[in-house]
């Protein structure tokens, strides 16, 4: 626990930190702004990508899903939580940068702001979204990679985000050995609820994306 909590803490920001160095090396001529938010989408996407080989890997081998517990799904808690401190701050670096011609230097002032504007960016969710849109950000609306990218972003998103809660269910119908349809009246109660308002932010956010997408395919220029 305390190695991979070390080891995170320096991790993330560190590789952070070589971001911004090699995209001064590779893109001289862009600005600092832009170099903080790549680099904080490139560690964004390394984090998901270890996140998502956790998760196969804790599927994979679990045999029973009531009992089992394999120790990645316990220890990438050590991870998440000094990325989810480094993001925070890389997130308020986003905002200083984007307004620095109103916020000159970081105050309370330029904290509270970002706090502010950006109160629902504070969620995970929403930084998600944005790290899966970077191409927004170069104007590049209109590319096909941008439009292949969208398409990836609803199937994953459904996949990993909406499908996995009846993923549970039907595991667990498959463990006991009853029809999936009787799942919710086996579980507690609270595992309901808890599986529910889980699933609701998800519903909330896969239909801003769709709505994005009908956006992006409809042809209209906004
Ligand atoms: C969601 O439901 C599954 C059963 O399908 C249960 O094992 C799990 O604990 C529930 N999640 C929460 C957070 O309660």
């Amino acid at each position: 626990m305390w190695r991979t909590l070390a080891l995170a803490s320096a991790f993330f920001p560190g590789l952070f930190i070589l971001c911004i160095r090699l995209l001064r090396w590779a893109a001289p001529g862009w600005s600092l702004k832009d170099r903080i938010l790549l680099s904080g989408r490139l560690v964004s996407t390394v984090q998901a990508t270890m996140a998502t080989v956790s998760g196969i890997t804790v599927v994979l081998s679990c045999k029973n899903v009531v009992y089992d517990r394999h120790w990645l799904a316990v220890e990438y808690i050590w991870v998440l939580v000094p990325y989810m401190t480094y993001d925070i701050y890389v997130m308020y670096l986003c905002h200083w940068h984007r307004a620095r011609n109103l916020e000159k230097k970081h105050s309370l002032a330029s904290v509270w702001s970002f706090l502010l504007h950006e109160r629902l960016m504070v969620t995970h969710h929403l930084f998600i979204l944005i790290v899966l849109t970077p191409i927004t950000q170069l104007n590049m609306q209109d590319t096909l990679l941008h439009k292949v990218n969208g398409i990836l972003v609803l199937v994953t998103f459904f996949l990993c985000r909406i499908l996995l809660f009846p993923f549970m269910y039907a595991a667990y119908a498959r463990q006991v050995g009853i029809p999936l349809y009787l799942v919710p009246f086996r579980i507690p109660l609270h595992c309901n609820i808890a599986n529910a308002s889980l699933i609701a932010p998800q519903l909330y956010w896969f239909r801003l994306i769709c709505r994005k997408a009908a956006r992006l395919y409809g042809g209209s220029p906004a």
